[in-house]
């Protein structure tokens, strides 16, 4: 069971990194996790140039090759990032948009993906209700792409400075409960994966 975990922020030690970090030590049963931060990897913008609709390939060479091949072999992805202006960052806007050739592969190619599992991580200063409408509907629709199913999410308001979120315990407790529902859930489906494969 390998799980794909992205760190939105290019915040090193910021708030999406403690939640991701707390998250992640919940996860019993995986055996490999690989850590994805779109703001140290070499990934252009997606030029729109609609190439991937007839081929399902990209047509620029840099980090996301290897990325997209992780996203769509691996059973679950975490995904932890801070609200930027109600989206978010820049670098993780230029990874979800460069999925849009699997996204072809989907949908123009007819291609199915091995299900999985995806999970959000959320945090903002601010403490408005839409605070993390942009963020969710973004996750969902990059999750899609890869057949990855959007199973939940944790948001967390009025977190500015770097790190801060360690100090609430209340936050924590909360990641830690909902990583061990997530996880477990990630059993069931790699145990009805592994009984597909001894039938075949
Ligand atoms: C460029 C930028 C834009 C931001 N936009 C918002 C925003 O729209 N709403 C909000 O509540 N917080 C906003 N914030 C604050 C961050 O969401 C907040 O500091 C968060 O805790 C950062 O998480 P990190 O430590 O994981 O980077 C913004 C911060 C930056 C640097």
């Amino acid at each position: 069971m390998e799980i794909v975990a992205i760190l939105g922020s290019p915040r090193r030690q910021g708030n999406s990194d403690m939640l991701l970090d707390t998250f992640l030590k919940e996860c019993s049963g995986v055996t490999g996790v690989k850590i994805l931060v779109p703001a140290q990897m070499n990934i252009e913008h997606c030029r729109g140039c609609r190439s991937c609709e007839n081929t399902g390939l990209c047509v620029i060479s840099d980090d996301m090759q290897k990325a997209l091949e992780l996203l769509i072999q691996c059973t679950g992805v975490v995904l932890s990032a801070p609200v930027f202006f109600y989206g978010f960052p820049a670098s993780l806007k230029a990874f979800i948009d460069r999925t849009q050739c699997v996204w072809s592969r989907k949908y123009f190619l007819k291609e199915t993906f091995p299900p999985k599992k995806g999970f959000l991580l959320s945090v903002g200063a601010t403490r408005g209700k839409k605070l993390f409408d942009g963020v969710q509907l973004t996750t969902r629709y990059f999750f899609d792409s890869f057949g990855c199913e959007y199973t939940g999410d944790a948001f967390f308001r009025g977190f500015d400075r770097t790190g801060e979120i360690a100090g609430c315990e209340e936050c924590l407790a909360e990641v830690r409960r909902k990583a061990r529902n997530f996880f477990s859930s990630l059993q069931s489906l790699s145990e009805a994966a592994d009984g597909q494969s001894e039938n075949t």
